[in-house]
């Protein structure tokens, strides 16, 4: 059982410090090099993909207004919420779950093959 529980905490990053993730701001991350992007949205941290699901562009230069983020390369946009593409849902990039601890953004890549 303690071996159960030490793998679930493990699954958590610090990605950065929460003062760093500025409201409407994006900032990419690289947690055991994969490319996520940190989207702070009325104060909730949020993290997608930082690569497009169109032509693998960074989001990171794109336009952000309220939820959704706009690729800076052909304009496909994705809601940072669930990183469902704004004009066909079915088509999504991956978000992943944060969460705040000791001042830390945490993230969890599990299920993600590193
Ligand atoms: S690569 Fe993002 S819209 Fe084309």
């Amino acid at each position: 059982m303690a071996g159960e529980v030490s793998a679930l905490a493990d699954s958590w990053i610090a990605v950065a410090d929460d003062a760093k993730v500025n409201e409407g701001v994006p900032l990419a991350v690289y947690p055991k090099g994969v490319n996520i992007l940190l989207v702070r949205v009325d104060g909730v941290v949020h993290a997608i993909a930082n690569k497009c699901a169109h032509m693998a562009c960074p989001l990171e230069g794109g336009r952000l207004e309220g939820y959704v983020i706009t690729c800076p390369c052909h304009d496909w946009s994705f809601d940072v919420r669930d990183g469902a593409f704004t004009q066909a849902g079915e088509i999504v990039i991956a978000t992943y779950p944060t969460k705040l601890e000791d001042g830390k953004i945490m993230l969890s890549l599990e299920g993600v093959a590193l």
